[in-house]
């Protein structure tokens, strides 16, 4: 078998399209899409199946996925280097999930961050928030994926995604292809307003493309201690500061470091100079945006053209599968096993290329 660095990349996300992207999402996961759709076959797309676990309006549903792919191609995904489509445009996926349900156990799934957390919240759970992580698995074992580029809080889920898939070819032959998370240290768990993950269950987002003016009142509101301004501070740990990290040159984040450590400085002028910093590096992305918006056609051409590619990969996949535990009939005994030059990668913090 191919060792790891001698695999073809092959590339694969998802991301729900539960509203607005915030920052966490782009810095932590759409900023390494874009960086990898050159670097090997790449597959993106639109979690609508998982998002229908919290979204229950179909009007609102069909629009939050339109305007995620207008975001996606603005913040620079590009449908000719990657196939970005709409996860529920690929029914061979969901036949994928029962074939996995049948060897996933149930404590596995009991002892997934996410779940337990939604679960403390007092959210009430169904059967799909509970077996959300093996349609995650299915996602990606379904294009052969070697890597997925995701956030921290995602990691669980494609250890998941291992742990089914190795089961299943010690049940069944080689079938599938392990993949292994790849995350980006600045980005793998970008903080919100108040200091936690940035998540939209927090309420504590500041959004790509929010409007400047409720983004500055958000900025303006930011926690922060209560240390007399003076006194010198750590800049390390400090989430203002790791916010502002994200969008500033990296003379601005140095100076900043430098006044953090100095001190006499006010919070306030931190916050000032992040909502300057975040005007001008989302800038670019917000004018494609606007004209992307104008052309509605275009992004359902790309959709649908990235369906197509999309399903014929995972129907390869799926048939792959059935065949192998046996659900097609008159089908050769032999079960083909996944294609060489795939290595059964391992996981691990970063991957090829990494960024900082
Ligand atoms: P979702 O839609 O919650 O988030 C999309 C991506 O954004 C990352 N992310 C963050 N990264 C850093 N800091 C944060 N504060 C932060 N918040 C979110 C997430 O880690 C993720 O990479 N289950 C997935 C969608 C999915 C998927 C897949 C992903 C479905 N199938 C297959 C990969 C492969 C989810 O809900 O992501």
């Amino acid at each position: 078998m191919a060792t790891e660095s001698s695999a073809p990349l092959r590339v694969l996300s998802g991301i729900q399209p539960t509203g607005r992207f915030h920052w966490g999402n782009y810095f932590g996961a759409i900023r390494q899409y874009i960086e990898l759709q050159s670097a090997g076959d790449a597959y993106y797309f639109i979690a609508d199946l998982h998002a229908l676990t919290t979204v229950r309006e179909p009007a609102r549903l069909r629009a939050l996925v339109h305007d995620a792919a207008v975001d996606l191609v603005a913040l620079g995904l590009d449908p000719d280097r990657a196939t970005l489509f709409v996860q529920s445009d690929v029914p061979e996926v969901t036949e994928l999930t029962w074939l996995l349900m049948t060897v996933t156990p149930m404590g596995l799934l009991e002892r997934c961050h996410a779940y337990k957390d939604k679960k403390t919240r007092g959210v009430a759970a169904d059967a799909g928030l509970f077996t959300y992580p093996v349609l995650m698995s299915a996602d990606i074992l379904a294009y052969d994926a070697t890597v997925v580029p995701v956030g921290e809080d995602q990691v669980q889920h494609i250890e998941v995604c291992r742990d089914l898939a190795g089961t299943f070819n010690h049940l069944y032959g080689d079938v599938f292809i392990l993949p292994r998370p790849r995350l980006v240290e600045a980005g793998a768990r970008v903080p919100g307003t108040d200091g936690q993950k940035m998540s939209k269950s927090y309420d504590n987002t500041l959004d790509v493309f929010e409007d400047p003016a409720a983004q500055k009142k958000k900025i303006m509101r930011i926690t922060t201690d209560s240390r007399p301004m003076d006194q010198p501070k750590d800049p390390l740990g400090d989430h203002l500061f790791d916010l502002f990290a994200l969008v500033a040159t990296d003379e601005e984040r140095e100076a900043m470091a430098d006044l953090y450590r100095r001190g006499g400085f006010g919070y306030g002028e931190v916050k000032k100079a992040l909502v300057e910093a975040a005007a001008r590096f989302f800038a670019g992305a917000r004018a494609r945006r606007a004209e992307l918006e104008r052309d509605p056609a275009r992004i359902e051409a790309i959709l649908a053209a990235g369906a197509a590619r999309a399903r014929a990969q995972a129907g390869a996949v799926l048939d792959r599968a059935r065949r192998a535990c046996g659900l097609a009939r008159g089908a050769s005994t032999a079960p083909p096993t996944a294609p060489r030059g795939h290595a059964a990668a391992q996981p691990g913090r970063t991957g090829p290329g990494a960024t900082r």
